[in-house]
């Protein structure tokens, strides 16, 4: 053995913040990241939602407000959910020009303009009084083509007011693919979809079935969303998604499932979106605020994470705080 011993040091290259993040294989960018948001109809002030610190329910005006400091700080796009005042069977608010989405949407087109890119997520829990994505059946199950026609319904609605890309959330077979005749009919040919492709029945969506007011009245969502135990399924999804005209795909939820996000991003040439949900956001706040974890590193490191598994862009609620940190 030489005097010299160990010849390779790794340990070179991490010497000093400027040598780490010159060869760092991974960077993130405002750019990257997709703002939720929350916007709910009848309220005065913004409601803060209480397993989320941080989020709330915006009223129209506070959303613009919001909306333009994520613009400001470079994010790329936002997504739109709306809490409609009054709920019903069909969710009827979903696709009502005059809707708490449809009237966002248009006061942000004319805020905001090409300074962000603007979509929606397209589904009907927020809207129905059961909580459910779909329409019931009398037996109380979902009736998954008498859903897609309300899918189709309400993605030309929201293209209408002005959003630029749909994502449909709900898990209905075939609900891409009547969106995109929908939209083609009516002729929003530019307007993409971005495809909520693989999304899990997961318990991380917890905290946002309180901000979006859509927990299930009874029953759950694993008709249609996807097992945990399950990866070669979402390949499955995925391709299904893009036969049927999906512009971009989404992974979800993002951290619990990195090895999709890797496994989607060798498997396709689309964007690959991930979601890091509402549960993933609420154990690092709960956590940072019993001092148990440094809060803006464990934001950094997970984003990072999800990023280096391949999400070429990532929705998350730290969107604008963290592309403000970035520029
Ligand atoms: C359905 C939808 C959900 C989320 C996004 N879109 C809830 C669900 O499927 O139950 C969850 C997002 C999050 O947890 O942050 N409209």
């Amino acid at each position: 053995m030489s005097a010299q011993f160990p010849v390779a040091r790794p340990r070179r290259l991490r010497r000093t913040p400027a040598m780490r993040r010159m060869v760092a294989e991974t960077r993130l960018s405002p750019a990257g990241l997709v703002l939720p948001m929350f916007v709910k109809e009848g309220i005065s002030e913004p409601q803060p939602v209480a397993s989320m610190p941080g989020v709330v329910q915006h009223t129209r005006d506070s959303l613009r407000k919001a909306a333009h400091e994520a613009a400001e700080a470079g994010v790329g796009g936002i997504i739109l959910f709306g809490i409609p005042a009054v709920k019903d069977g069909t969710g009827s608010a979903a696709d009502d020009p005059a809707g708490i989405v449809q009237l966002a949407l248009r006061d942000l087109a004319s805020d905001l303009g090409d300074a962000t890119v603007v979509m929606t997520d397209l589904c009907l829990d927020e809207y129905t009084d059961h909580g459910h994505c779909g329409i019931l059946t009398a037996g109380g199950e979902i009736d998954n083509d008498a859903t897609l026609e309300r899918y189709a319904s309400i993605a030309v609605a929201q293209a209408a007011a002005g959003a630029q890309v749909v994502g449909p959330s709900g898990m209905m077979d075939g609900q891409v693919g009547v969106i995109r005749e929908a939209l083609d009919k009516a002729g929003y040919t530019d307007i993409a979809i971005l495809g909520y492709s693989v999304k899990y029945a997961s318990a991380y969506y917890g905290p946002f079935r309180d901000a979006a007011e859509c927990a299930p009245q009874f029953g759950d969502r694993s008709t249609h969303q996807q097992d945990p135990a399950n990866a070669d399924e979402s390949l499955r999804e995925v391709f299904l998604d893009l036969d049927e005209g999906a512009d971009m795909v989404m992974v979800k939820p993002a951290g619990a499932y990195l090895d999709i996000v890797r496994r989607v991003r060798d498997a396709v040439d689309v964007p690959v979106v991930a979601y890091q949900v509402s549960g993933e956001y609420a154990m690092i706040e709960a956590a940072a605020e019993k001092g148990w974890i440094d809060r803006d590193r464990t934001i950094m490191e997970s984003l990072l994470s999800i990023r280096r598994a391949g999400a070429d862009l990532t929705l998350t609620y730290w969107a604008t705080e963290v592309a403000k940190k970035l520029r």
